[in-house]
């Protein structure tokens, strides 16, 4: 099957990263959300990084329009019963994404590829809501989705291995490296990074360094972009917070449980930078502040 109409549910913070890739890399791309609200912010956030590549030098203007054309954002989920392979990025809960896989399966020909773009559910479980599990794939991407150049390409034992195919050539098409995983919790990337980032925060906690010197210890020791405490930061404590319980659930190992300090901050609404604090305070964003505690 060639692949030309590609559906993306939901237009956050990754939705419209994956949206954003997926147009450019040539495909027809409907992009849904909840409310019109949210669809305009999704795609308002895309115009923005295009200006910037364009600014950069990276992409012309006229290849702006073109990706631009090619994306368009709606409210229907019958929107999406044309795409020949649907991606799905809403809230990481269980019962919406079978829920949404459900009554996409209902109004999608038997062709169309399902995937989820799950960090730490599994995708067994949201693929058995649907009558077409050989058809469904985990494609998990990394925050932000323009940049970072991996995708994990998941499968179940369900999984058709044509479909599989088709869609690690998918991935390749985007522009990245994909790299085949099974349908573990955490995939790969996240069954090392987040015991890491875990270890961190009980580092922190045991007053092993304070939050700068840990972060510049693994930013200068070992050539991260980031320090550990600045990706958490990143990549919200919550979430954060949220994949490990699941990953604890499934494993029972300490490796995986949340420190108290994580658990605390979450409580507190300390989310990272998109609360405004985390390990850090972003009053100022351009000059965090690492917090004393
Ligand atoms: N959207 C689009 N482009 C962005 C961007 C964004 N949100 N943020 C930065 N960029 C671009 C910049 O425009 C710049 O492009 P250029 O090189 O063409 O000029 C490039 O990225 C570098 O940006 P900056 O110079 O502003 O800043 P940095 O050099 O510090 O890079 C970073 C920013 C790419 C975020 C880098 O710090 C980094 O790689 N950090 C680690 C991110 C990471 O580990 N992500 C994975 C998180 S885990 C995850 O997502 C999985 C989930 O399941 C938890």
């Amino acid at each position: 099957m060639a692949i030309q109409r590609v559906g993306v549910v939901g237009c956050g913070l990754m939705g419209s990263g994956i949206a954003q890739v997926v147009a450019a890399a040539g495909f027809e791309t409907t992009v849904r959300e909840v409310n019109a609200e949210l669809v305009e912010k999704g795609l308002k956030g895309i115009e923005k990084n295009l200006n910037r590549l364009v600014e950069k030098g990276t992409i012309t203007d006229a290849a702006k329009g073109q990706i631009r054309s090619r994306l368009k954002g709606t409210t229907s989920i019958d929107d999406l019963k044309g795409c020949d392979v649907i991606v799905e990025a809403i809230i990481e809960q269980l019962p919406a994404k079978r829920e949404l896989f459900s009554a996409l399966d209902k109004i999608c020909p038997p062709a169309t590829i399902f995937a989820s773009n799950t960090s730490s559910l599994t995708i067994t479980e949201i693929a058995t809501a649907t009558k077409r599990p050989e058809r469904f794939v985990g494609l998990h991407f990394f925050n932000p989705v323009p940049v970072m150049k991996l995708v994990e390409v998941v499968r179940t034992i369900a999984t058709d291995p044509a479909v599989y195919e088709e869609m690690v050539a998918f991935g390749v098409k985007l522009g990245k490296t994909a790299v085949r995983a099974n349908d573990s919790t955490g995939f790969i990337v996240n069954r090392l990074l987040v015991p890491y980032l875990l270890d961190a925060i009980r580092a922190l906690e045991e007053g092993v360094g304070s939050i700068e010197d840990i972060d510049n210890s693994m930013k200068l020791g070992c050539g991260h972009p980031m320090g550990p405490l600045t990706l958490l930061d990143f990549v919200g404590l919550d979430t954060t917070y949220y994949i490990s319980q699941i990953m604890f659930d499934e494993f029972k190992e300490r490796r995986f449980a949340a420190p108290p300090l994580l658990k605390r901050m979450v409580l507190a609404g300390w989310n990272g930078r998109k609360s405004g604090r985390g390990f850090y305070d972003y009053s100022d964003p351009a000059n965090p502040k690492a917090l004393k505690f």
